[in-house]
């Protein structure tokens, strides 16, 4: 299923990238690097903490940027102040290098809110757009639950989830603009559809292992264990 043009990196925040930031360490966010290794095309998911190290890593691997891709508005994946620290981000990010920002259409605002990019930063997309880097293709699923427009990127047979879907566990659904049930419907629906053997790339490191096929998550994360909407919301709705 994967061809040889594709280009993909999974980066750890504190240990590939922003080394000497204690707050991208404990956070323990990926960043993935995404592209077509024949049109030199990338784009990057959810740049922040240290954006000239993740800009360098895509130069030294000889790639051009070309868009960036936001899973969701919270700022340790777009930048902007959280926790009583400023993160670096997505604004940086189009200062050293003016690109788009790929966002799902209920995200825009707040992701604008949090960054302070404008309206013409921003390209807007529908649930089941894609984009294409180079002549790779990414499908932008939207997944609301940890925040109304939160989304998914499916490519070559990898699905780099953001904050929705976790190895162990998904994203929180207590938060400000978090749905649990629009989460159980992102999950049991949306991510339903995505083959057994395509490879689930999360949004942080909370496991030992930093990633894993579809089928072996739905078989052990307790997030598939409710049959039902019912269900689900007796164990995740107070969440
Ligand atoms: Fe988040």
């Amino acid at each position: 299923m994967t061809t040889s043009r594709f280009y993909f990196r999974q980066l750890l925040s504190g240990r590939d990238f922003a080394k000497d930031d204690p707050m991208a360490a404990q956070m323990a966010n990926f960043v993935y690097l995404i592209g077509d290794r024949e049109t030199r095309d990338a784009v990057i998911v959810d740049p922040a903490y240290g954006v000239r190290d993740i800009l360098d890593i895509l130069d030294q691997d000889g790639m051009q940027l070309s868009g960036v891709l936001a899973s969701h508005y919270h700022p340790d994946h777009v930048g902007g102040s959280m926790m009583g620290h400023t993160i670096e981000g997505v604004r940086e990010l189009l200062e050293i290098k003016g690109t788009k920002i790929h966002v799902q259409a209920e995200e825009a605002d707040l992701v604008k809110k949090v960054t302070e990019v404008s309206d013409g930063d921003l390209e807007i997309h529908q649930p089941g757009d894609h984009i294409l880097v180079g002549d790779v293709r990414v499908d932008l699923l939207h997944t609301p639950g940890h925040t109304p427009g939160s989304q998914c990127f499916l490519v070559e047979g990898t699905l780099v989830a953001g904050d929705t879907l976790f190895l162990e566990g998904c994203g929180r659904t207590d938060l400000p603009g978090s749905d649990a049930t629009a989460m159980y419907h992102s999950l049991h629906n949306t991510l339903a559809k995505v083959p057994d053997d395509t490879v689930l790339f999360p949004g942080h490191r909370y496991s030992f292992h930093s990633s894993a096929t579809m089928g072996m998550t739905r078989e052990m994360n307790y997030v598939f264990k409710p049959e039902s909407e019912e269900q689900w919301l007796m164990m995740f709705g107070g969440q």
